[in-house]
């Protein structure tokens, strides 16, 4: 039997799967489930900001986008501050791995002060899915990045529980933007966010969501990417978007990430199926002669300037390939 111990945000974790924040962490049975299924940690369902402000009487004009999508996911919005809190408490009170708390923010103002109570509560920590995107011509890309660290800034300064940063694809640097939040304080990031995709049904006049779960190779671009940070920097990864098998979780893992986040696994086979996924991961482990996760947990992005020099000639390699048709 291989050591599945790793570590995220101070923690030990029992192994390395952990349940991303989705409408199945938002249920106290689904959360007692999932700790019976092995699965080590989980992160509740994103409280939004605009929701703590609107219980705290101050009115938000900021349009957010994710807040929309995640609105015609019904119960989504239902969610409310007291609500989230007694949630917190309740998992606490049943549940003996880490239980992570999740807002999903686009600016500092008013809910911080909230986020003390969430603390309070008892949450082991605090994922941040900051989802401030940029839609105008106008803004300056640094400007957007400021934002990110001054949020992450200014929730440091207030709580004492670790935080992480849930960041999705869209920067022009993500190792940069990794480094700023590390230099003020993140304990951890959870690489790559990924948005729900609206469509435009032109025969119905209307937006309509698509493609609520992810695909099976869409952990390769996260792959990547959690390989490219890794190498330069010493903070803890969680993988997140398309990790479906137990040989992709391995993969995170050869790439430097320390746990993976799976939400759309669960939807699929359900909760228990994180059984089976860590009998294989173990499978896989002795197979590779690795008593624990310490041997392989970075080993694929042992060289930075070797991924740079891949990155090249894989590129290379593809296009030739796909011009011999
Ligand atoms: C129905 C559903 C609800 C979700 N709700 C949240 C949420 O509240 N907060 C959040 O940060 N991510 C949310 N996510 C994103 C997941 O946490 C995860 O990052 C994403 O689905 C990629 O992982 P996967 O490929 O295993 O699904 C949600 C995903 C799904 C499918």
């Amino acid at each position: 039997m291989a050591d599945l111990k790793t570590f995220y945000m101070g923690y030990e974790l029992k192994n390395p799967i952990i349940l991303s924040s989705c409408s199945l962490s938002k249920n106290i049975d689904n959360l007692c489930q999932a700790e019976d299924s092995g699965i080590a940690a989980i992160v509740l369902a994103s409280l939004f900001e605009e929701v703590i402000k609107n219980e705290l009487g101050v009115v938000s004009d900021t349009f957010h986008p994710e807040a929309y999508e995640y609105g015609v996911d019904s119960s989504m919005l239902s969610y409310g501050a007291t609500k989230y809190i007694d949630l917190v408490k309740e998992a606490k009170k049943r549940l003996n791995i880490p239980v992570f708390a999740s807002v999903n923010c686009i600016d500092s103002e008013v809910w911080i002060d909230f986020a003390r109570s969430i603390e309070d509560a008892g949450a082991d920590g605090l994922e941040l899915n900051i989802s401030y995107i940029s839609f105008q011509v106008d803004d300056n890309p640094r400007d957007i990045e400021d934002k990110y660290v001054e949020i992450v800034e200014k929730v440091k300064n207030k709580l004492n529980i670790p935080i992480s940063v849930k960041l999705g694809p869209y920067f022009t640097s993500i190792p940069n933007m990794v480094k700023r939040l590390k230099d003020v304080g993140a304990d951890a990031v959870v690489l790559l966010n990924r948005y729900y995709q609206m469509n435009y049904d032109f025969i119905e006049d209307k937006y309509v969501p698509i493609n609520y779960f992810s695909g099976d190779k869409e952990c390769y671009n996260v792959l990547r990417w959690v390989g490219i940070v890794s190498s330069q920097l010493d903070i803890d990864i969680a993988a997140t978007t398309g990790f479906h098998t137990a040989k992709q979780i391995v993969e995170a893992l050869y790439m430097g990430a320390s746990s993976v986040q799976l939400a759309t696994i669960f939807y699929k086979k359900g909760l228990v199926y994180a059984k089976e996924l860590l009998k294989e991961v173990n499978e896989i482990l002795e197979k590779q002669n690795c008593s624990s996760i310490k041997d392989i947990k970075g080993k694929a992005v042992d060289s930075f300037e070797e991924i740079k020099a891949l990155e090249r000639v894989q590129y290379m390699e593809y296009l030739n390939k796909a011009s011999e048709g």
